[in-house]
């Protein structure tokens, strides 16, 4: 199939990259500018005095804004915006993983466009630019350091939606994979299987792939399933975690959907509800859906799942092809257990009621408007039986 690859981001990878992110900031022609983080991480770890240090002998000047969650929250983008204005900022840089580099974003559509930035999201208009940002990376995950979406959740409904333009891509992204070596394991396997996932949800499709695209594909969740399982047990390994880190980008600024039409992504429709809901780390919310959404579609397509089943777990056909293609899906629950990830809503930790699973299956179909997924079209109806089937 035609398409397109954009990925204008200057990665600078590896030990020390840090120490770069003055300069790269000066080379994007930044003069004032935002520095978004957490919840505190990189203040604990120093990571924020590097950054301040570094822009300082840049000689940029700055303002900080901590305090995104993950999950985060529209009223920090609105602050983060009045900020900006108040301070004349002209550019912003990501200090953190997902949700800090996606709060950024959002700010950065807030500065280039009138009226309310929830609009983007809320599907109301398109974002005709974005204030230019750069990323300091602390986490293997989202692959928002290279991908062109955000993902917001606003708390009047506790709605968590998505927004994507070639506008928010970042100018730049370091990478130190020295710097993942603080996460608590379960985020670092949580990180990992949001990884794997941004690939699986561009392998499972119904057009005819591409060999290079498969393979670089089979190679990529390969490989992060080998480096969780070493991070598991050394969570220093630095090889281990730059595999890891460099898959994070890869796997989701488009190259793993090159000639497949762009992929399913109904788990991560599916999750980012739980996500609103439930404020469940991403990663492991995938992890928990989707064996009961392969499960739910992978009649639609059993040879796909099949030749999962033998690139991945190198199982062979022994009876017929969804047989072949159900023992790919349980070998892939094996291991999310394997690295403490859960395969159900209950080892998530959650118990939706009856009422909540509806709300979430509304919210996700946004009220009817609209299916989920290429590999069955799924309605509400659908994804309330997924939900359902998940419970555990
Ligand atoms: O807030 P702090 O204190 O920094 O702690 C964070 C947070 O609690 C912690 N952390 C990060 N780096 C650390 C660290 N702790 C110790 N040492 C470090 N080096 O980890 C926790 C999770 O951080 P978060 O940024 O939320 O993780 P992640 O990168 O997984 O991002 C998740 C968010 O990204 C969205 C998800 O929906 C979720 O909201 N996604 C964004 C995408 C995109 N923009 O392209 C695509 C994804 O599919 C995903 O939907
Ligand atoms: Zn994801």
């Amino acid at each position: 199939m035609n398409f397109e690859y954009f990925t204008p981001t200057k990665v600078v990878f590896g030990r020390g990259a840090e120490e770069q992110t003055g300069a790269l900031v000066k080379e994007q022609g930044g003069h004032k500018v935002l520095v978004h983080y957490g919840g505190g991480s990189v203040v604990r770890s120093g990571l924020l005095d590097v950054i301040c240090r570094s822009l300082d002998a840049a000689g940029l000047s700055y303002v900080l804004l901590g305090g995104v969650v993950p999950n985060p929250r529209l009223s920090k983008v609105r602050e983060g915006i009045r900020l900006c204005q108040e301070e004349n900022v002209d550019f912003l840089l990501a200090v953190g993983g997902g949700s800090v580099i996606d709060s950024t974003k959002a700010i950065g559509y807030g500065l280039a466009n009138e009226g309310d930035v929830w609009d983007f999201y809320d599907r109301k208009r398109k974002a005709a630019g974005c204030a230019p940002l750069g990323a300091v990376l602390t986490i293997a995950a989202a692959g928002s350091e290279m991908s062109d979406s955000s993902v917001i959740t606003n708390e009047d409904g506790w709605i968590k939606r998505g927004y994507s333009s070639n506008y928010c891509r970042c100018r730049f992204a370091v990478m130190d994979p020295e710097l993942t070596y603080t996460l608590p394991d379960y985020q670092t396997q949580s990180g990992c299987v949001d990884i794997m996932m941004h690939t699986m949800e561009r392998y499972f499709n119904l057009s005819d792939n591409m060999e290079l695209t498969d393979g670089i594909s089979e190679a990529l969740i390969r490989t992060v399933m080998r480096n969780a399982r070493i991070l598991k047990q050394n969570p220093s390994d630095y090889n281990a975690r730059a595999e890891v880190m460099w898959a994070s980008s890869l796997s989701h600024n488009g190259l793993t959907g090159c000639g497949t039409g762009g992929g399913d992504w109904a788990s991560h429709q599916i999750e980012h509800e739980l996500g609103g809901m439930f404020d469940v780390a991403h990663g492991a919310g995938l992890a928990a859906i989707w064996g009961s959404w392969a499960r739910y579609v992978y009649r639609e397509h059993p040879e796909r799942f099949a030749r999962f089943a033998e690139q991945i777990f190198g199982l062979k056909e022994d009876g017929s092809v969804e047989a072949l293609a159900l023992a790919g899906i349980e070998k892939m629950e094996d291991f999310y257990r394997s690295v403490g990830m859960p395969t159900n809503l209950k080892e998530l930790g959650i118990n939706p009621t009856e009422a909540q699973i509806q709300e979430m299956a509304e919210k996700c179909s946004f009220f009817g408007r609209r299916t989920v997924g290429v590999m069955k079209k799924l309605t509400a109806a659908d994804v309330e039986e997924i939900y359902r089937m998940a419970r555990g």
